[in-house]
This record gives C-alpha cells, structure tokens and sequence, in this order.
C-alpha cells in the first residue's frame, strides 16, 4: 500500500512540474530566469557544480561523482576544468567531440552513464529546467524561433545569446500553422530521458554495412510522402536519429574508433558548426554534448591514420587512468561486491586491500634513479607517510611518466577472480588469501598477458602476501591483549615515568612498596631496543622524548602513545615482543589445553566483536597467523 502511495505521490509531483503555454509566456520564464535557457554544455557543467566542490591540496574535488568514481580526482578535475567549464562559456572546446581515453574497465562508462543519469534528474530541478517546442522530435530550443535579425536586440535585453537556426519541420510548423506569429506558438518543459529518448542518446556501431546513417540523423518516413507529395517536405521526415533525439543534452558514442568512417563525417559538420545534414534540409542546428570512449591501442591507430587528422583535430582526448590509490581501489572493489549477487558473502578484514595492492602495483610504473621502490611509491600514493619522502616528491614522481595508470590489471579482472573464489570455497566467507590464489589461477587463463607480465604479476601476488602477512600478525597480536590501546597506554606511561627520573637523575616512586627505586633500565632497554637504538644512543633518544612533550605541554596538548611515531613502534613491537610466545604456542598447537582453548576462544570473539570478523575468517586467521610464527 506505501508503495502505492508512493507511486500516487510521484504522479503528483510530475504533474505538478509540467509546464505549458506559449512563446510569449515562456519569455516571461527566461526573463525571470535566464538560465532555463543555457546551452546543453552549461547545463551539463552546472551539474556537475551543484552536487558540491571542495578542495583539498590545490585540487578540486567534485561530489557529483561520489559513491561511484574513486581515486580519479585528478582526471575528473582536469575533465571540468579543461573542457566542461569552458565548454559551458561558450568557448571553442564545445565544438569538440569529447573522448575519453584509457585502458579497458577503468571507469569511462560509468563517469558517461552518471553524465546521463544525472542530466535526467537535473532536469527535474528548478535550475535545470528544460523547456523545447511543443511536440518537436528534438525538443527544439523555443528560442530558435527569434529570427536572426532581432537577436542582438535579445542578447541586449536578456543577456542570452542564441546560437542556431530554426529546424525546418518548425519553420515550416511556424508558417502553416501559426501564420508566422512566434508568440503564439506552443511551448511545453521537458524532462531528459533516454528510455523515452529525450535529450540523452546513445550510439553504438554495429555492422558497417547494414547500419545506417539513419540511425544517427533520422531517414525519410516513406509511408508519409504520399500525403506531403515530396521527400523535402520536413513532415515527411523522421528526425528520429539518435543525434536528433539527444539535442540539448547529451548523446554517448560507444567504441567511436571502431565507427565506419562514414558516420565520423557526420560529427565534422556538427563539431565544427553545431549543426549537421539530414534529409533534403537545410543543415539542423543541433546543441548537444557528444562524449565518445575509446582505448589506447585502437586511439593510436586512430591518429596514425592521416585520413582521420580533421576529425582528431576537432576531438578533445581526456585520459581517464585506472585509480592508483589502494584506499580508493577497495572501495571499488566493495562498490562492485555490494552490486553483484555476492553481496552477502563475509568478506574478511584486509582481504580486498590485499588484492588492491596487488593491482596498483600492476598499475604502477618504476621510478627511475629515485631510489624508490614500487612498495614505497604505493604508499605514497595512498597518502601514507613513507621516511625520507615529501609532498614535492610525491608531484614529481606522480609527473614522471604520462602514462602511468594507463595499463595493468583492471578491477573487473579482480572482481571475477573473487567471485569465482567465492563459488569455489562454496562457504558464504572468504579472505586475502582465498583471493590471491584465485588471481594467480586466473593469470594463468588469462589470455591477453604476456609471459612477461604474467612474471612481473607473481611477483606482485608474493608482495601483496607479504604485506598481508604483517597485517594479519597485527591484528591477532593486538586481539590477543585484552585492551591493545590500554595495555600500550600503560607501557608508555611506566617508561616515560623512567626516562624522566633518569633525565633529571631522579629516583622513581614504587606505589607498591612505597620506596624510592633507581629508574629501571632493563625496561627502558627493552622497548629501545625493539627500534634498534643502541647503548650509546638511548641518553640523546630519552631527552628528545623529553623535549617533545615539554613542547607538547607549551602548546597546550597532550602527549599521548600516538604522539611519536617511533616511541609508538617501540611500545607496539615490545607488546607484541612479549606476546609472542604465547601467541606461538596458542595459535598452532594441534592439542590446545584449557588455558590455550579460553584464550583462542576470547581473541576469536574479539576478533568478531572489535575487528569485523565472523567465526569462519576469525579461525582462519588464527591459524594462518599461527602458522606464519613457527616458520
Ligand atoms: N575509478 C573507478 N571508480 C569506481 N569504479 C570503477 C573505477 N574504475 C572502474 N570501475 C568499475 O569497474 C567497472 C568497469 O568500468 P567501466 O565499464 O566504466 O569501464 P570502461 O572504461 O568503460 O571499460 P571498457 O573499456 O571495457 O568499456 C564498472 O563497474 C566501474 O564501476
Ligand atoms: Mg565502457
């Protein structure tokens, strides 16, 4: 019943947004608001603005491609800003065919298909509103209809500035049917759809010789020139090509190299002079966004070709790389999960990290001569601190190679080696490990890899184990403690109390005892020790730590356990340090006694309750872990 209240009240608010009158108080619309009347670019740019923009390091981000577009900030910013924006002012890049470029599954559907689906719901908006005349096939622009000579006098009045000419079928409307008078022809607002196909087309080329120009332009209504008695009566045509239906908002050309050269000539015309040829008619003004996609390999085919130099020179290329984030190459990865028919499957902590580390280093290109390895540039990139690097240099390794980001493993590749893992193992959870087996197998079908990148990819599958290794190691030594953050809090406290007294060559207070005690080196050695500082080191380490929070405590903040990077790691490795034996014995003995089956059953729920595991992954974890120690 809700739900059909809901369609009741949807009806509502359709009909309440619908529009009609004519030119005359349509007018009155665009005085009022002129930019009901902006041009196809601008809306498309408008859009994008009005979802939201921040900037972060001197870079904008646009919140109009959240939830589905990760780690392509700079890409998209350079997308807006090279050619939305100025598109939207009019500026010659409008008149260019905007292609995308890039490696296969990296996005450039998605970023078209949000451009669509977005323009349908902008059109929904007060600022997006559309209006055309009334029953057009392409939804003309009512403006079309202030004849040339007036239309200075308009731009002095309103500020708008018409670009095109009144189609045929409306001159002729205009003349037949309303004795030349624009004011009373009929204006209606209209709502982009491609389904109902307004405003948003799509063309995609299939067989060169069967498929028709038609398909792009309209083609002559053969059951109608009896009546009209002529194949240049516009009536007897039907505007009903995707590059009519697409007028004022956006039409997708799908594999456009791949497009029969005829079809490409079309796009000359209209890229160059907004408008194209159909029929026996005079060329049709069109205003229309024209986003095609392409790859690299089939691009550079495209422009050796010497034939194709007019049209790439009125072609904007755009690359879109694949992402080199590995925060961002999760949440892909966890977009895709959630959208396919394995939504519910358990997915174990750090297993789809594991297998984004695995793609950004396929994706990465090595640095030359900078002393840095794939591992430290992949951490740089996913905005970690790496020692010995900075913001500059992190820019000029990102500016090394253009080309970056262009080739390795694609997340679709990814996303069916998991879900062919999950198939397999048959139980609804499945973890790091289970995924990079079924990467590796996949590498091996996998038949557009060379011998030598299937190579280079082990290698990276052993890295990416590697760096799970560690992560899993922490995490079980940490769940083996009953409070990590507690247990390092009161380690820390006990040492600073330490190197305080033996900075100030004090005595330390036992409360126990209630005796003064020499500061306790064997302890402060022991955590020093975990990050190599040697004997003769420890006296200018304690009273750096000294130094940092009496700076601390000048500024008003407090020192706490995250507060030096170092001091940390040593609290962890020595907590860890401690563990380990326990951990070691616990984790792998095959006949665990009452004590060890207590603990492993406490840190397994601890594993559910703080860390996101269930059962299956928690025991798998131990295990893995346990092995791992005794090797
Ligand atoms: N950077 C990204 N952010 C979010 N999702 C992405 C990203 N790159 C790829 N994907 C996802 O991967 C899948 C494939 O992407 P998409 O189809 O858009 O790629 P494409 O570039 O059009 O590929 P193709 O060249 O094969 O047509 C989609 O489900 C898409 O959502
Ligand atoms: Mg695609």
């Amino acid at each position: 019943m809700n739900f059909l209240n809901k369609l009741k009240q949807f009806r509502d608010y359709e009909n309440q947004l619908k529009w009609e009158g004519t030119f005359a108080d349509y007018l009155e619309l665009v005085k009022k608001n002129p930019q009901i009347a902006q041009s196809a670019h601008s809306r498309v740019y408008q859009m994008i603005v009005s979802a939201g923009v921040s900037e972060k390091d001197g870079h904008k981000h646009y919140h109009f491609f959240d939830g589905q577009i990760y780690g392509l900030d700079e890409a998209i910013e350079r997308l807006v800003e090279e050619y939305f924006h100025p598109a939207a002012k009019r500026l010659d890049v409008k008149k260019r065919i905007l292609l995308l470029m890039g490696p296969v599954s990296g996005g450039k559907s998605t970023i078209v298909t949000m451009l669509k689906r977005g323009l349908e719901k902008y059109s929904w908006t007060d600022d997006g509103a559309i209006y055309a005349i009334k029953d057009c096939p392409m939804h003309e622009d009512p403006l079309h209809l202030i004849p040339a000579h007036l239309r200075d006098d308009f731009f002095e009045e309103t500020g708008i500035r018409i670009e095109g000419n009144l189609s045929p079928l409306n001159t002729m409307r205009l003349e037949k049917d309303y004795d030349g008078k624009i004011e009373n022809v009929p204006v209606e607002r209209i709502f982009l759809s491609e389904d109902k196909r307004v405003g948003i087309g799509t063309f995609s080329p299939s067989d060169p010789k069967s498929q028709d120009i038609a398909d792009l332009t309209g083609s002559i209504d053969f059951s109608t020139i009896a009546e009209f008695g002529s194949e240049s009566d516009p009536r007897a045509y039907r505007f009903d090509g995707e590059l009519n239906k697409a007028n004022r908002g956006l039409m997708e050309f799908q594999e456009m190299l791949k497009c029969d050269e005829k079809f490409l000539w079309h796009l000359l015309s209209l890229t160059q002079e907004g408008n194209f040829k159909a029929g026996r008619f005079a060329l049709i003004s069109a205003d229309e966004l024209i986003v095609a996609h392409t790859n690299e390999t089939e691009y550079r085919t495209f422009i050796s070709n010497k034939k194709n130099e007019a049209l790439h020179s009125r072609m904007i290329v755009m690359p879109v790389p694949y992402n080199l984030k590995v925060g961002e190459e999760e949440k892909i990865y966890q977009k895709l999960i959630s959208e396919s028919d394995v939504a519910d499957v358990h997915v174990a902590p750090h297993a789809l990290r594991t297998a984004a580390i695995f793609s950004i280093l396929t994706r990465l290109k090595e640095s030359k001569g900078r002393g840095i390895d794939l591992v430290k540039k992949m951490r740089l990139y996913d905005g970690e601190m790496v020692e010995g690097y900075n913001a500059a240099d992190i820019k000029e390794l990102q500016h090394e190679f253009s080309d970056e980001g262009m080739s390795g493993i694609d997340p679709r590749y990814v996303i069916n080696r998991i879900s062919s893992a999950i198939i397999r193992k048959g139980v609804p959870s499945i973890n790091a490990l289970d995924i990079l087996r079924s990467i590796k197998e996949g590498l091996d079908q996998h038949p557009s890899i060379t011998d030598e990148d299937r190579e280079r990819y082990t290698e990276f599958i052993a890295t990416a184990r590697r760096e799970y290794d560690e992560l899993a190691k922490r995490e079980v030594q940490k769940a083996f403690v009953y409070s990590f953050e507690e247990s390092a809090k009161t380690l820390m406290d006990n040492y600073l109390d330490n190197v305080e007294a033996y900075c100030n060559r004090n005595k330390i207070f036992d409360p126990i005892t209630g005796d003064e005690i020499d500061p306790d080196e064997k302890l402060m050695r022991s955590i020093e020790e975990q990050i190599g500082i040697s004997e003769n080191a420890k006296k200018a380490f304690r009273e750096e730590i000294l130094i940092r929070i009496s700076a601390y405590a000048r500024k008003g903040r407090r020192f706490n356990y995250k507060s030096h990077e170092r001091l940390q790691e040593a609290i962890q490795k020595k907590l860890f340090a401690d563990l380990k034996d326990v951990v070691k014995i616990t984790t792998s003995s095959k006949t665990p006694d009452e004590t060890q089956l207590k603990r492993i059953n406490e840190v397994i729920a601890r594993l559910v309750d703080e860390y996101g595991y269930n059962t299956t992954s928690a025991n798998e974890l131990l295990r893995y872990v346990g092995s791992l120690l005794n090797r």
